[in-house]
């Protein structure tokens, strides 16, 4: 526990899709969430739990004042670049984006005496390295990142590590598998520019709003050649960061924590169950593999478990399917909600 009374807490990046769902579960828990987010990939219209501050997580000052101002004991850190292929082509700006960023951030909290963080990583910190396709995948399996936005990842992770160690910050990273979904409410959910994730594409063309979906590879070496992924609601990735808030942890500890099902399901999988919503199949055909997709990424989940107390509680597909299509049927975040986009 961080202290009995319910502390305020800093959401970076929660403008964006897993930040605003967390910080609705803050609230909802009793937390105060602050929204610390620069808009370039954030949506305004996302911030409706705790108020937001623009700013750059680049820029400690401005993460120091909102500390101060706003009395913050804690912080959940999501901002960052999460396009994978986008990595590849501009490795310089996620580093200095994901990595500068998080050392910023860690230096700020170090000032200011900020002294729980949860960090935003992801199962990207695990490449195919030595894993048969159907093997699920504890936290110790070896790191082979094959994007620089894994390599972001962990490197961060690395970087948090240190800082515990070295000035008794307390750290959990929490490694995120395939978020999907959207909140019930109908209210948040999904909204990339330029959305590449299976699940709204799927949808998209399943309404007939975008293109057909091609099904990148169904040669790999999976029970049906297409690649396996463990989708998490993204309500459960939310309850995953308070109860990552609220474990007891000593000063000095650093925790990395996969938050998935632990059940796989095929890109074929995916499509028929966006078929089953819709009540029509999904137009779609086959094409050559994605570069750097792994075959398989599913979690093996048992330290969320024993840990942090979590278990996923609306990650079946059809579930995740049904909120996703729900989204997908609301009036989306205006174009004014957004700002400019700095990179
Ligand atoms: N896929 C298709 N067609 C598409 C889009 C995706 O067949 O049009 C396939 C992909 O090849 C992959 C699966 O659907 O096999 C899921 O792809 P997503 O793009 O939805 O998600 P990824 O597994 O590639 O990536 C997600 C996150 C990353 C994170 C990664 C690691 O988006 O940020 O999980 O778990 F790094």
């Amino acid at each position: 526990m961080i202290g009995e009374s319910k502390p305020t807490v800093l959401v970076t990046g929660g403008a964006g899709y897993i930040g605003a769902h967390t910080a609705k579960a803050l609230g909802e828990r009793g937390f105060r969430p602050v929204v610390f987010d620069n808009l370039t990939s954030g949506y305004r219209e996302a911030v409706r739990w705790g108020e937001l501050v623009q700013g750059d997580i680049r820029d400690e000052a401005a993460l120091g004042r909102a500390f101060t101002e706003h009395g913050v004991q804690a912080v959940i850190h999501f901002a960052g670049l999460i396009e994978v292929g986008r990595s590849t082509q501009r490795p310089d700006l996620f580093w200095d984006i994901n990595v500068a960023g998080t050392r910023s951030l860690l230096t700020a909290m170090q000032t200011h005496g900020v002294g729980r963080l949860v960090f935003s990583s992801s199962a990207a910190v695990y490449g195919q390295a030595g894993r048969g396709p159907l093997e699920t995948i504890p936290e110790e399996a070896p790191k082979t990142p094959s994007s620089p936005y894994g390599d972001t990842k962990l490197a961060c992770e690395w970087m948090i590590a240190a800082q515990c160690r070295a000035y008794g910050l307390t750290g959990v990273a929490l490694r995120y598998f395939n978020a999907a979904g959207a909140d019930p409410s109908g209210l948040i959910g999904e909204a990339h520019e330029p959305e590449t994730h299976l699940i709204p594409l799927a949808m998209a063309a399943g309404l007939g709003d975008g293109k057909p979906l091609t099904v990148f590879g169904d040669d790999f070496d999976t029970p049906d050649g297409t690649c396996l992924r463990d989708y998490i609601h993204v309500n459960d990735l939310a309850s995953a960061h308070v109860a990552a808030l609220e474990v007891d942890l000593p000063a000095g500890a650093f925790e990395a924590v996969n938050i998935g099902t632990g059940a796989g399901h095929s890109v074929r999988d995916v499509v028929g169950a966006v078929g089953r919503a819709l009540g029509r199949p999904v137009p779609h055909s086959t094409g050559p593999r994605r570069d750097g997709d792994p075959p398989s990424l599913v979690a093996n989940a048992s330290r969320a478990r024993s840990l942090l107390g979590w278990e996923p509680l609306c990650s079946s597909l059809d579930e995740i399917v049904r909120d996703a299509l729900r989204w997908e049927g609301q009036p989306r975040y205006g174009a004014g909600s957004r700002g400019a986009r700095k990179t």
